[in-house]
Formats: structure tokens, sequence, C-alpha cells
């Protein structure tokens, strides 16, 4: 209800005008991460008691220094990929692989292989990998992915849960995978789901941690739930932030109720999306048929999730901040395909003029990673303030 909304806070960026500009002296399009931000998202859920073990799934930003921040604020990491493995393990040569999940969907028999010989622990999610490679997953400790019967998310292709989504193990066959990996000598240690990304609903967490713990009871063998990651952002003025106190308590009552199991969570977005922002700069501005844009040097080849989950992100003139006469722009970029449009009918200075510096906020998570060389564009650069 308009009125009600509690406001977002003042984003670090703010204060960082002069050093950014700077920063874009250096060429754009460039990714800027704030380290001390990712720092207070990582210590306010480190703070939430009911929860034993914290992962981050890299995949939302795989830059070394994130992740190397994150390890150090005791944060285990998600992997989903033998390179997102590699990756891990070469920016942090130390890493125990018990701090490691690899969480694949639908991978190739050699990223379960390597996933094994490093000794991360791996997530399966059908029952015929299991039935494949039966030599592979002998005498395993396994961790299972489940799909709850629904998804949700901040968009149909964020959810991952349902009929129509790739991803866990239907509830109506835990018991035959159960039986399948009993016969292999193996033992599901662990019970996975993770249903979408970008959930408003601090609830959500609640139930699918409830039904886990259920399941859970029924296997046996399960010491740690993991109730995934999906924790939403205030990525615009009407977005409530997200209502962490909640959350925490829904997931203390669950765990009252079920203190047998070790309570994981592997959040992305959460930890990384509003310390990064996106430097760009205007190339040009055109009216035509009564509708001003501005042009960046950023496209969807830098940021897809405007294009892809018609995502909002703030847009900010920095060369111009405050004090201005606004006109209304559709702010585009340099790509050759109509959906690379960053937002449509954007406040911004009436006096936005080619080469101003442009920010693109909240592009912490699922930014630079996305990013393609198409067009034969160059991908974006990255830089941390620590
Ligand atoms: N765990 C699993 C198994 C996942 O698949 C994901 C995200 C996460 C954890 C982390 O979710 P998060 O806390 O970041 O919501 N590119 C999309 C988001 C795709 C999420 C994919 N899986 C976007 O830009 O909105």
């Amino acid at each position: 209800i308009a009125g009600t909304v509690r406001p977002r806070g003042t984003p670090w960026w703010r204060g960082q005008r002069a050093h950014l500009l700077q920063l874009a002296e250096a060429g754009t399009p460039r990714y800027v991460y704030h380290l001390p931000t990712v720092r207070a998202r990582a210590r306010a859920l480190a703070a939430i008691k009911p929860i034993d073990q914290r992962y981050y799934a890299i995949k939302a930003n795989s830059h070394p220094a994130i992740l190397e921040t994150l390890e150090a604020e005791g944060f285990g990491l998600e992997c989903v990929s033998h390179g997102e493995l590699k990756h891990v393990f070469s920016v942090l040569p130390g890493l125990s692989p018990k701090r490691v999940l690899f969480t694949p969907s639908f991978c190739p028999r050699e990223e379960f292989e390597a996933a094994f010989a490093l000794g991360v622990t791996v997530t399966v999610d059908n029952v015929e990998a299991l039935q494949r490679w039966p030599d592979l997953f002998r005498n395993r400790e396994l961790w299972l992915r489940v799909d709850l019967g629904r998804g949700e998310g901040h968009h149909a292709k964020v959810r991952t849960g349902g009929k129509e989504s790739k991803f866990g193990l239907p509830m109506a066959r835990v018991d035959e995978f159960v039986q399948v990996a009993t016969d292999l000598g193996s033992h599901v240690v662990g019970l996975h789901a993770h249903l979408g990304s970008g959930v408003e609903t601090a609830q959500h967490w609640r139930l699918m941690c409830d039904e886990l713990a259920g399941f859970a009871r029924r296997i046996g063998s399960v010491q740690t739930i993991d109730i995934g990651g999906g924790m939403p952002i205030p990525y615009s003025e009407e977005d409530e932030p997200f209502d962490l106190e909640a959350w925490a308590e829904g997931l203390a009552e669950v765990k009252a109720v079920h203190p047998a199991f070790r309570l994981a969570i592997e959040p992305g977005r959460y930890l990384v999306a509003e310390s990064g922002v996106l430097l760009t700069r205007t190339t040009q501005v055109v009216e035509k048929d009564g509708v001003r844009r501005v042009g960046l040097d950023a496209g969807m080849n830098t940021l897809i999730r405007p294009a892809l989950y018609d995502a909002w992100h703030d847009i900010e003139n920095l060369s111009r901040l405050g004090g201005y006469s606004e006109a209304v722009f559709d702010v585009v970029g340099p790509i050759c395909e109509s959906s690379d449009v960053f937002g449509k009918r954007r406040k911004l200075p009436a006096s936005t003029a080619p080469d101003d510096v442009m920010l693109v906020a909240d592009a912490g998570a699922y930014g630079y990673v996305m990013a393609s060389t198409y067009n034969q564009r160059a991908l974006p650069r990255e830089d941390v303030i620590e």
C-alpha cells in the first residue's frame, strides 16, 4: 500500500560519487563492487542463530575479492559446474572441500567425477544419474535436492520448482531414490530445496524447512537441511526491503520443533546485489517520434537482467546528481536487438548529454557473470572498493 513501504536506506554509492567518476575515467562499461556492503549483508545473515551453515551461491558473482570476503566471513561456497569448482579452489587455495557444495543440474559424468575427486559435498536431484553411473555413486554420502511441487520468485524464468521445472526430485520419488542409494551402499545425509530466486514472502523458507524436516525424518540418515537461497533485495522504490527478522523468527520456530537437523542456506543475490553498480557512459541522445532515448556504452550483453526478466534497476546520471529539472528518457544499449533496453520512460536530468557517466544500481548479482560478447562487444571491466 502506497505510503507504508519501508524506505530502502541510502545506497553506498551516494557517498562515493567522486571516486566512481574517477574509476569511470579508466574505461566503461565497468562494474564496481563495494566490499563493506558485502560484509554488512554477510554479518546480518551470520547473526541469525537458527542457521548452522552458510554457503554463498557463487553463480551470482564470482569475483575473487567477493569470494575472499565471504569466505573470510565464514561462508562456504556453493558451485554448480566444474568451472565454478576450479575457480573457488584457485582463488582460495587453502579452502577445505568440506566447505564446498556442488549442486549441478543435468551435468555430464565428468563433472560428478571431478567433484567427488575434490571431496566436496555432492547434491543429486534425480534417480536416473544413480542408475546410469552406479560406480560413481557407490559408497557416498549424498545430498538430495527435492522439488516441493511449486516454484516461486521474481519472474517465471527464475522459478525452480513444479512440473514445468527441470530441477529437483519429485517428493513422490524420494523413497525410490533412497532405496537406489541404499542399494549402492550410499546415504542421503543432506536434503535440499531451492524453489526460486527473489522470493518476497519471508514465510516461504519456514514452510520449506518444515516440509523438508518432515521428509528428513522419514529418510532417517539426513543430518543437514538446506533451504536454498532466493532472498530478494529492494530493486525499486516500491519494493519492501526483505524482512530478515520475520525470516529468522520463522526459521527459529521450525528449528525448535526439529532440533535434530543442521540448517543450511545458500543465498547469492542477497549478499552481493546491492554491493555492485555498473558504470557506463552515454553515447548519444536521440529523439524519435516523441520518445527521447539516451544510449549507453553498456547493453544487454553487459547486464542482461532487464532484457531477460524485465528486471528493474535504478539508473542515475552520476555526472549530474541533484538540483536539476527532469525529463523522461528510454535508456538503451548499443546491441542490435529490440530488447536492449535498460529502462523505459525513466526520469533523468533534462540536460543529460553524450559522455555523461551513468550508474545502473544493484548490479552486483547476476551482472558480470551473465555478460557476453554478443555483437563482438568486449566484456565489461570490474573494480572493487575495499
Ligand atoms: N541455490 C541454488 C540451487 C540456485 O539455483 C540458486 C540460484 C541459488 C542458490 C541462489 O539464489 P539467489 O539467492 O541468488 O536468489 N539470473 C537470475 C537469478 C537466477 C538464479 C539461479 N539460481 C536473476 O538475475 O534474477
